[in-house]
């Protein structure tokens, strides 16, 4: 199988939480993923997309940026955004650690792109943005 890419900007609106799980599902399609491979992707995409607008935008108006990469049955899928950015990633990945407690989130969703994915890394600056980067190698 040849490498592929892709990469979509979007606004940060809730609505588009659905639409970038279409999109890397449909990415994905060309390597014959399972079942339960395309839904713990498209579970880990959503929670990052998610975390890009309630958390880096906080409601307002911005861009989030999805990419993925194919290259021997390995995806690889990065969501950024330029928002508020995170101050301690350290505690920010521990299970059911949330600064939006008043929005009753449950403070998992790191914890499920790490159980979900293979790789999970977070790269992350004050004021200016966050990207997620994950990769899971497809059985198919
Ligand atoms: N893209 C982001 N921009 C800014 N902060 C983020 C981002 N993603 C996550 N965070 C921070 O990390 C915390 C933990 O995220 P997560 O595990 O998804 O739990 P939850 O979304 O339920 O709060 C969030 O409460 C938030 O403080
Ligand atoms: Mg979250």
């Amino acid at each position: 199988m040849r490498e592929n890419n892709m990469k979509i900007e979007f606004d940060a609106l809730s609505e588009n939480e659905s639409f970038a799980r279409l999109a890397i599902a449909g990415f994905m399609a060309s390597s014959d993923p399972t079942l339960e491979e395309l839904e713990d992707v498209k579970t880990a995409v959503s929670e990052a997309v998610t975390n890009a607008i309630i958390h880096g935008y906080v409601g307002k108006e911005g861009k989030v940026i999805l990419s993925g990469n194919l290259k021997e049955h390995c995806l690889t899928v990065i969501i950024q955004d330029f928002g508020v950015g995170i101050t301690d990633v350290e505690q920010a990945r521990k299970p059911m650690f949330t600064t939006r407690e008043d929005l009753e989130r449950s403070g998992m969703g790191f914890t499920f792109m790490e159980a979900f994915m293979d790789e999970l890394h977070i790269e992350s600056k004050v004021n200016q943005g966050t990207t997620i980067t994950m990769s899971k190698r497809l059985r198919g």
